[in-house]
């Protein structure tokens, strides 16, 4: 079961990758008619963020008891929910401008994807991966993999707060060029942030799931950081010239 998820994630993966070059997840400043029912869209980030919290806990609470309580099995459960408590019971409720709707298909798509990645890393740490003893602590990949994780963590959360403050609390939608941070360098450095944060993951994790997890993130985020800056760019005649996309410098 857990090869045909891998594979199926995979595969799923490399469609959204090649769908997202012709069209735009319609949601946020891309949302538009065409895809069925919607509903509110902080709700939406709630109901479909929260299963990659909540099952990548469950594979932990039935997973092997010595990898569960070791060390490296407790840090690995932190790292995941600090991003995942945060992005689905924080991010949605901190988000602002006005009662926003998301489309429905949205919501199951993203369910899918995060079921799945939470089980495909989860259990592959706390039961069917090779076991990692404390001696993995100061293993120079985890070392390397844990500093690159905490630092694409609060690339994405300053990216964000400065993302969040171009509106007043209370007040509706609307756009503003973002200034400040990885800004300064490419449009979407909240993108960024996630994706150096999951490469991170993979490499402290080192397992094919972390890896298949980062690449299936750089799938979804690369072509939608392209879409956020071309839009800028038509929307903003002085969006400044110089900013790359998603990687400083590169795209
Ligand atoms: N791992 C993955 O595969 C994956 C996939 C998708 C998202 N994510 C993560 O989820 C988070 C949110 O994603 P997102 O696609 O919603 O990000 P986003 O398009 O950058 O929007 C983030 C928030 O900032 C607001 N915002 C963005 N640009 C703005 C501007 N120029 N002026 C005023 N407000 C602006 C948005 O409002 P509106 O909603 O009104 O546009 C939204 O509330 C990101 O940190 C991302 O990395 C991860």
């Amino acid at each position: 079961m857990y090869r045909l998820i891998f594979w199926a994630f995979a595969a799923y993966a490399t469609i959204a990758f090649v769908s997202l070059q012709f069209v735009s997840a319609p949601y946020g400043r891309h949302l538009r008619e065409g895809w069925g029912p919607k509903i509110n869209a902080t709700l939406g980030w709630v109901i479909m963020e929260a299963p990659a919290s909540l099952v990548f806990f469950a594979c932990w609470l039935t997973g092997e008891p010595t990898r569960r309580f070791s060390a490296t099995g407790l840090i690995f459960q932190v790292l995941w929910q600090t991003h995942y408590v945060y992005r689905s019971f924080v991010f949605p409720f901190r988000r602002r401008g006005g009662q926003r709707e998301m489309p429905i298909s949205i919501v199951l798509m993203a369910i899918l994807f995060n079921l799945a990645n939470a089980y495909l890393n989860a259990s592959w740490l706390y039961t069917l991966g090779p076991e990692r003893a404390a001696t993995w602590l100061a293993d120079p990949c985890f070392l390397a993999g844990i500093t690159i994780f905490a630092a694409g963590w609060w690339i994405n959360q300053q990216s964000d707060q400065i993302l969040f403050n171009l509106r007043k609390p209370g007040t509706e939608g609307g756009y503003r060029i973002p200034h400040g941070g990885l800004f300064r360098w490419v449009s979407c450095p909240n993108y960024f942030g996630e994706l150096v944060e999951w490469f991170g993951w993979a490499l402290c994790t080192f397992s094919p799931a972390g890896l298949a997890f980062a690449l299936a993130s750089a799938a979804n985020l690369v072509p939608r950081a392209r879409s956020h800056h071309r839009w800028y760019r038509e929307t903003f005649p002085d969006y400044p010239p110089e900013r790359k996309a998603i990687v400083p410098l590169v795209l």
